[in-house]
């Protein structure tokens, strides 16, 4: 059952959040510290969004917790931030089944340390029977590079002569990415305060409302979110088409 606070009273909980979560270098530097400090504290909002959106009732959360692009950063970042995750992984074993949370991931995973995919493996199939909230952390992900996966996976049903070419569709691309069957997202928060998507899932936000803050994602609790999920509450969405009474 959600367990919806006074302050979102009435408010339309978006079924799924996806959260571009930037800033945690910035944050680190204005408080004086190493950028590896912002990725600490970066992680505590990770729990702190994931329980919260799980407790509000929300279907699916995307994080992008590592882009395709971010192995260009300094080794030494690249090295801190899969310790990071992978004691992440570990860590939030028993806050997932807790809480009834199937957890999953997206996006060029082999790419991954083998240690890191062994406790990414492990966590999936821990929590693959949860029925509760879906956590999908996006890894070594980007969206053309999601793009390109799916239509070599569907370039080889063509020449196989699985598929006919005059039958692809809108749904054959979407069953094809990485998450096929999960509903697009309603909502895509950015922290940080750049008004950019990133290579973030550039198919599936077609008609997600946008939601960008100044705030840096080690900042970013569970009042903020709860100021976002009420500015997407207040919106109206149209899907291209108009109201009726128009
Ligand atoms: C952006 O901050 C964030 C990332 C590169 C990765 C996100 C990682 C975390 C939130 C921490 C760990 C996550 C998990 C799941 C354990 P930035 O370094 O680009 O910030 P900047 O824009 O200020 O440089």
């Amino acid at each position: 059952m959600a367990d919806i606070p006074a302050s979102l009273a009435g408010a339309r909980i978006p079924g799924h959040i996806a959260v571009i979560m930037d800033g945690n270098g910035r944050w680190a530097k204005q408080q004086g510290h190493r950028r590896i400090f912002g990725h600490e504290n970066g992680a505590e909002s990770v729990r702190e969004i994931t329980r919260e959106c799980a407790r509000l009732g929300v279907k699916r959360l995307t994080l992008y917790a590592f882009s395709a692009d971010n192995w260009k950063r300094p080794d030494r970042e690249v090295a801190f931030l899969m310790r990071l995750l992978r004691r992440y992984l570990v860590e939030e074993r028993r806050e997932i089944m807790e809480n009834n949370i199937r957890f999953t991931a997206i996006g060029r995973i082999h790419n991954l340390p083998e240690d890191v995919r062994r406790e990414l493996d492990q966590t999936i199939a821990m929590s693959r029977q949860n029925t509760g909230m879906v956590l999908c952390l996006a890894l070594s992900y980007g969206a053309r590079q999601e793009l390109a996966d799916a239509v070599r996976a569907i370039a080889e049903e063509v020449r196989a002569g699985r598929l006919d070419p005059a039958a692809i569709d809108e749904g054959t691309i979407s069953g094809h990415l990485y998450a096929p069957g999960a509903e697009d997202p309603d909502l895509l928060i950015r922290t940080g305060g750049d008004v950019r998507v990133s290579n973030f899932l550039l198919w599936q936000i077609s008609y997600t409302e946008l939601w960008v803050t100044p705030v840096m994602w080690p900042e970013f609790r569970r009042e903020r979110l709860h100021e976002a999920i009420l500015d997407y509450s207040r919106r109206d969405r149209r899907f291209g088409q108009i109201r009726e009474a128009e």
